[in-house]
């Protein structure tokens, strides 16, 4: 496995007066090197959500692995996009009505081997749904991890049970955590201001970015992780202005890297991490 580490995103602490008025650091002093998330995994070659698809897209120049979490009926954290498992398993119904046991049945593999021939691999046959716990175990500190709280309304302790096993696993500086809910990241930000948080945002038509936005954000976020068809340059820059992350959502071919780049993004998730990873380093 390619020995690639990114370390030290908790650089600048309190530096550039980046600090916000509350007793807890504002994050949006962190680093702005730009990265390359791989969107699932590298969800386009492998069965996303799964050991193999992460630590391709880490061998694929990745710098960090992306992780959509849900949690199981007995309260453990999975790595899982959908709130069911009917797409990505050979099971069916939500994850909360699945214990862990019953979820580790499922092939959650086979199914990518059918829907994306050209991909196909026997090795995806019966692959399983990883516990964060085992992400974490499998690669301990060799990657960087960009988590997602999803449905965190359904999961009230989700955000608890997510920074007690960060802690557990010493990985602060290697996480990154995001969520389209407002609500969660304010809660992991007063729980663990140390890591930096990204808040999501579904734009539904082209995004305009306001003073009061950037006012609130910064309270909590490192920065932001909009869909990256409704963003323009200056929603960008204004961005960037005001010291806030840009990771847009999902971008998949050079064009849009190349748009995205000239306006300064500071980091894309893409389900090609292989080819991005090259084209940013150029
Ligand atoms: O987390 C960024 C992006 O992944 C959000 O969209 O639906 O793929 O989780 P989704
Ligand atoms: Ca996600």
């Amino acid at each position: 496995m390619k020995k690639k580490i990114i370390l030290a995103w908790v650089l600048l602490l309190y530096v550039n007066g980046g600090c916000s008025k509350s007793v807890t650091p504002n994050p949006s002093s962190f680093s702005d090197s730009f990265i390359v998330i791989g969107h699932r995994g590298a969800s386009a070659y492998a069965p996303e959500h799964t050991i193999i698809s992460y630590q391709l897209a880490y061998e694929l120049g990745a710098d960090f692995i992306e992780i959509d979490l849900q949690m199981t009926k007995d309260g453990v954290l999975v790595a899982m996009h959908d709130n069911t498992v009917d797409r990505t398993t050979n099971g069916n119904g939500s994850v909360e009505s699945h214990s862990v046991e019953e979820l580790k049945r499922l092939d959650a593999g086979s199914w990518f081997n059918k829907n994306f021939p050209l991909y196909a691999d026997s090795e995806y046959e019966f692959l399983t749904v990883p516990t964060l716990e085992e992400i974490f175990a499998y690669f301990g500190k060799e990657v960087n991890y960009y988590i997602e709280t999803k449905s965190p309304d359904k999961y009230p302790d989700m955000e608890e049970k997510l920074i007690q096993l960060i802690r557990k696993n010493d990985l602060i500086e290697k996480v990154i955590i995001q969520s389209f809910s407002e609500k969660s990241l304010i809660q992991i930000h007063a729980a663990e201001p140390r890591i930096p948080l990204i808040q999501l945002l579904s734009y539904q038509s082209p995004a305009k970015i306001t003073e009061s936005d950037i006012i609130k954000w910064k309270e909590y976020a490192a920065g932001i992780g909009p869909n990256y068809q409704m963003i323009d340059k200056a929603y960008v820059k204004a961005a960037r202005r005001a010291g806030l992350l840009v990771h847009p959502y999902t971008v998949n071919s050079k064009k849009d890297l190349d748009r995205l780049m000239k306006w300064g993004v500071t980091g894309v998730f893409t389900d090609f991490a292989d080819s991005l990873s090259e084209e940013w380093k150029k």
